[in-house]
């Protein structure tokens, strides 16, 4: 439960925490002086994957220590303060359809792009809920499902010769505790922000968003993200 608690006082924990995603996040976030709990379906090879972030984390904590410990996903959706789902989204539904009870009452941070690649490049899956996060939330009943994140690339995340991150995050929610408390988490990322985007129901632009800039990424050799102009 986060209610009440300073952001920095939270443990997160990321599910697909072995992706490059779940561990860029989990870097970043363990460097800013989060305790992070990995996830993964193999708790055994997801110990090693979290010596690896800490190393990272360490790295770009000059000097600080840092907490990354890892874990199976129902042990760190339980033993979380707040969670990002960071797994493909052909395995969304499942992880998460078996994690209601260890996620209720808690903020649930997703992230996940319903996207695929053909011939023509990227394109947006259809979600039947309208979007990831909102199919999160029908799973979830009893947790705060935020969406955010979804605009970072994870090569920038790793990269921690690049100790400041040029871009914002655009968080979509219904409950404005929840949203905040992501708005927070991200603004402890040096250079990003954490930005309020709409309600849930906006969640669906936000994922889909995310294909337009992997179509830039692919045509400019870039990490592409986004900045809002005017807040
Ligand atoms: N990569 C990016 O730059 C980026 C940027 C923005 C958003 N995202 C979103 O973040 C999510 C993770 O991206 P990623 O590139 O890190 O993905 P990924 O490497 O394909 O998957 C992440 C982890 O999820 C677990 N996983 C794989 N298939 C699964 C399944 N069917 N069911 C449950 N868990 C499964 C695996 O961990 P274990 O085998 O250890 O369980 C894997 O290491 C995606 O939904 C993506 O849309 C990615």
């Amino acid at each position: 439960m986060s209610e009440g608690r300073a952001v920095e006082d939270l443990v997160v924990g990321v599910l697909g925490g072995t992706g490059p995603q779940g561990r860029g996040l989990a870097v970043r976030l363990a460097a800013a002086g989060q305790q992070v709990l990995l996830g993964s379906r193999d708790a055994e090879r997801c110990a090693d994957v979290a010596e690896q972030v800490a190393e990272r984390a360490t790295a770009a904590a000059a000097g600080s220590e840092v907490s990354v410990r890892g874990g199976s996903n129902a042990d760190v959706a339980g033993a979380a303060d707040l969670v990002v789902v960071a797994v493909p989204f052909a395995g969304h539904a499942a992880t998460l359809a078996e994690l209601t009870t260890p996620l209720a009452g808690k903020i649930v941070v997703d992230c996940v792009v319903p996207m695929a690649f053909d011939e023509l490049g990227a394109y947006v899956l259809d979600v039947p809920e309208g979007s990831v996060a909102q199919q999160a939330a029908a799973l979830l009943p009893d947790s705060q499902v935020v969406g955010a994140f979804h605009h970072v690339s994870a090569a920038l995340l790793e990269d921690v010769s690049q100790p400041t991150l040029d871009c914002d995050v655009m968080v979509v929610g219904d409950v404005r505790e929840a949203t905040d408390t992501v708005q927070a988490l991200a603004g402890r990322l040096p250079g990003m922000r954490g930005i309020y985007a709409g309600r849930l129901r906006n969640a669906r632009q936000v994922e889909a968003l995310t294909v337009n800039l992997v179509s830039c990424n692919r045509r400019y050799k870039a990490h592409a993200g986004i900045r809002i102009t005017d807040v």
